[in-house]
């Protein structure tokens, strides 16, 4: 073919976000591909824009897209999302719209079960508090009641959504035997229950019954502030609270609040409702642990993540082995 005639038949792709360059290059032997060079939320009006000529795209949670962001995006065929959470994408618009959906699940889930441990820990034993109050130069003298924390071993860990991270972090538990309750959707087969060593129990149960509770869920508007005031008095006063899930599940001013006045020990949080923002009230306080998002965020996995995502876009686009998968 004429190189003219050729380059007419190239699909184009978007990649809203800069990721690992010598991954995503794998995209341009078979696509032509259109790079952002800037992290960050883009505008609704960007979105459509950087949509309206490609057939398909590499997106992240940064990027909410729905009907408005495609209406004008004839071609789009795929999307695929580098993350195994997709509430940045409104899955039935799209559907409709004919595009299809991808995410990047079992990946991350060792990494992120990792974090999701590391977190709890850090905010069962205070440990960016301790580092801080040293830095700040007031530890004068070894004392005896320094920064007391609360145990792990031996205490009842509380996992609310029981799909592949949270199998991970019950997996992790047993060896620090710890008494793992779970709350899901649906129950775990009996087989899956015994390898987790997890007891299936029902929401009240799991609120009042954890020491610590970690968040696993996914989001979706059903869950939105389900961890709100009610919930959070359900939950010992000595508890933790973890969430590696979504800021949206959590009311956040709620938990500020339980946390000033002592209704719960501490809190460990990934995620934020209005990220990159957070919640003013929380950066305030001593007893909670911030961290921007990174429980996937181990070198390796992100570019697992990545490599995923490029490899499920190839293939939605009718240029891989597979056709591409539906989120799981
Ligand atoms: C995910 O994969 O959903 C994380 O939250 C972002 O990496």
């Amino acid at each position: 073919f004429p190189h003219s005639a050729m380059a007419d038949t190239r699909l184009r792709v978007w990649v809203s976000q800069p990721l690992f360059g010598d991954i995503v290059g794998r995209l341009r032997e078979h696509f032509d591909v259109v790079e952002t060079a800037r992290v960050g939320k883009h505008s609704p009006q960007d979105i459509a824009h950087a949509l309206a000529g490609c057939d398909g795209a590499l997106v992240t949670l940064n990027d909410p897209i729905g009907a408005a962001e495609v209406a004008n995006a004839p071609r789009l065929r795929a999307i695929a999302n580098v993350g195994v959470g997709y509430n940045n994408l409104d899955v039935s618009a799209l559907t409709a719209a004919g595009v299809v959906v991808t995410n990047t699940p079992d990946v991350l889930t060792e990494t992120t079960a990792d974090f999701g441990f590391a977190l709890m820990m850090a905010a069962a034993r205070r440990i960016t508090e301790a580092e801080r109050w040293l830095r700040d130069g007031q530890w004068r003298q070894w004392s005896f009641e320094t920064l007391l924390g609360s145990d792990l071993h031996g205490a009842t860990l509380g996992i609310l959504g029981m799909g592949r991270i949270g199998q991970g972090i019950a997996r992790r538990a047993s060896g620090f035997r710890m008494r793992v309750r779970y709350h899901n959707r649906s129950r775990l087969p009996a087989d899956v229950e015994r390898d987790c060593r997890a007891e299936y129990v029902d929401l009240d149960t799991l609120l009042s019954s954890a020491d610590h509770l970690v968040l696993v869920l996914p989001y979706s508007p059903a869950v939105h502030h389900l961890i709100d005031a009610t919930a959070l008095a359900k939950m010992k006063p000595t508890a933790t609270l973890t969430n590696i899930a979504r800021g949206g599940i959590v009311d956040e001013d709620a938990l500020a609040e339980a946390l000033a006045s002592g209704r719960l020990a501490a809190a460990g949080l990934d995620v934020y409702e209005g990220e990159p923002a957070v919640n003013p009230r929380l950066l305030a306080l001593r007893n909670v642990v911030l961290t921007p998002h990174i429980a996937s965020g181990s070198l390796a996995t992100r570019r697992a993540m990545v490599t995923l995502a490029v490899d499920n876009l190839i293939a939605a686009l009718g240029h891989g082995p597979d056709a591409g998968r539906p989120p799981t």
